[in-house]
């Protein structure tokens, strides 16, 4: 074809393995990572810190503006930064964790967002993963996959990750899960769904290696067709 580089679009619920999965695959073809949860959790934090929820619209119309998101490829995953501080690791919290999807549903932060994201990817060659990218931030985007896997398999991911003495139970993890999944699922704006013109992949039963296989295997087949 006649461009040599597309976009892909990775979607799904939390846990699925998308970071990973988008980051081998980016690294696969020489493309540019895009960790579009990051962004959320990295307004989420700033937020925190001024005490601003996720219903002050006016507050957090003047806080956007005045955050400078830097999203860095790196060795072990991105690193993002916010007005210059390294926020990589405080944006993993379990606090912003369990805030994230209040903010990820008011409008005001998506609008800012989806337009950053949008731009980023204008040059393509950029895998992006997220809840909406297919969907909204890029609708035009070659390939699209929409990751999913059981409720019990994302739990237990998350459990093995976590240091063993943060205190926190399976159970928890996929209630945690679960709600999280409801409220991404159920808000007004730009909701968790699969776009029409996603592929699935449930990665329950496959491995990290055979998920991202298949993705570069369409990926290719996607770019002979461009
Ligand atoms: O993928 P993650 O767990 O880091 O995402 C954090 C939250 O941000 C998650 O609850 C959903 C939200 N999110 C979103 O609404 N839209 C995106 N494109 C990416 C993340």
């Amino acid at each position: 074809g006649d461009s040599d580089q597309i976009n892909i679009a990775i979607d799904g619920p939390a846990g699925a393995g998308k970071s990973t999965v988008a980051r081998m695959v980016a690294g696969h073809l020489g493309y540019v990572y895009i960790d579009t949860g990051a962004m959320y959790r990295a307004v989420t934090l700033s937020a925190q810190r001024l005490s601003i929820t996720a219903e002050q619209d006016a507050r957090l119309s003047d806080l956007l503006p005045a955050l400078r998101i830097r999203l860095e490829p790196g060795e072990r995953g991105q690193s993002i930064f916010v007005n210059d501080e390294d926020v990589t690791g405080l944006i993993r919290s379990r606090e912003v964790t369990r805030q994230v999807s209040y903010f990820a549903a008011s409008g005001v932060v998506r609008e800012v967002l989806s337009t950053m994201q949008r731009e980023l990817a204008l040059q393509k060659g950029v895998v992006m993963d997220g809840r909406d990218i297919g969907t909204h931030v890029l609708p035009d985007a070659e390939l699209k996959i929409f990751l999913t896997a059981s409720v019990q398999e994302r739990a237990l991911r998350r459990f093995k990750e976590l240091p063993s003495d943060q205190g926190v139970s399976l159970e928890q993890l996929e209630g945690e899960i679960a709600e999280r999944d409801r409220l991404d699922e159920q808000r007004d704006i730009s909701p968790l769904i699969q776009a029409r013109d996603a592929i699935e992949l449930d990665s329950s039963d496959m491995s990290i290696d055979e998920v991202v296989a298949a993705i570069v295997k369409l990926s290719r087949t996607k770019l002979a067709e461009a």
